[in-house]
């Protein structure tokens, strides 16, 4: 176990956008705009706070059953970030890399995704893994066929792992998902099997470092045993 419950990987699910926009009277995709902006302010918070690396959820694989108006926003917005928050990534040292299967994506987000990749990939202060056209069941459907392929004779977990979008990550020590909501959506599954999990209130775009703060709190309370006995 980490000394002192270090919180090393931290997952979000962003929730709650298009709640927080219609109780303004404002369209969701307001909502995933002020999401955007809630997101670069997480990320410097995780930077304050010495997280090392953070997950999120920005597109699952059943978001494409939204409306087109709404998918087509959230690509060009992820997209816009891409283009336009490069050198802001790279002075922050922020390290860019991505889980689910781009190949879906619409070409002008897939371009700025693998050019912000390759520009900020000697970066170490946080590394930011963002989930899009994610989703964990396609994930695990994925490594079982990656292995088929490769003629794996035999599988461990740590062989499986391997096989994952997130192989060269560590697990997240903790899942917070934003808006209430008690439950993971397709997120991490097989990631997931030790992590803690907190459920703030707060949706997504009122998202600060003061919730991450109350959430590593409460964190470092738990008792992370791993299936052994209490730690003396
Ligand atoms: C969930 O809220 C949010 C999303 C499906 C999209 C989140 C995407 C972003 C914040 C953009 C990410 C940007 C970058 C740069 C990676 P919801 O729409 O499900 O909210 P609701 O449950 O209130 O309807």
């Amino acid at each position: 176990m980490k000394a002192n419950n270090k919180l090393e990987h931290l997952a979000i699910i962003m929730d709650g956008n298009g709640r927080w926009a219609t109780r303004r009277g404002k369209s969701r995709l307001f909502g995933h705009k002020a999401g955007v902006e809630s997101l670069k302010r997480t990320v410097s918070a995780c930077i304050e706070l010495d997280i090392k690396i953070l997950s999120v959820f920005a597109f699952s694989t059943e978001n494409w059953s939204r409306p087109k108006e709404e998918v087509d926003g959230i690509m060009n917005l992820i997209s816009d970030f891409c283009e336009q928050d490069v050198q802001r990534c790279v002075d922050l040292g922020v390290k860019v890399v991505t889980m689910g299967d781009l190949s879906r994506l619409p070409d002008k987000l897939k371009t700025a995704l693998l050019n912000l990749i390759q520009k900020t990939k000697d970066n170490n202060k946080l590394i930011v893994n963002v989930g899009i056209n994610y989703g964990a069941r396609a994930e695990i459907v994925r490594a079982v066929n990656l292995m088929l392929a490769d003629r794996v004779k035999s599988c461990d977990e740590k062989t499986f792992a391997n096989y994952l979008y997130t192989s060269q990550l560590p697990d997240p020590d903790l899942i917070i998902r934003a808006s209430g909501e008690n439950r993971l959506s397709n997120f991490m599954l097989y990631q997931c099997a030790y992590s803690e999990f907190y459920f703030p209130k707060v949706h997504w775009p009122d998202f600060n470092k003061k919730v991450i703060q109350k959430a590593i709190k409460v964190y470092q309370k738990r008792n992370r045993r791993f299936g052994g006995l209490l730690a003396k």
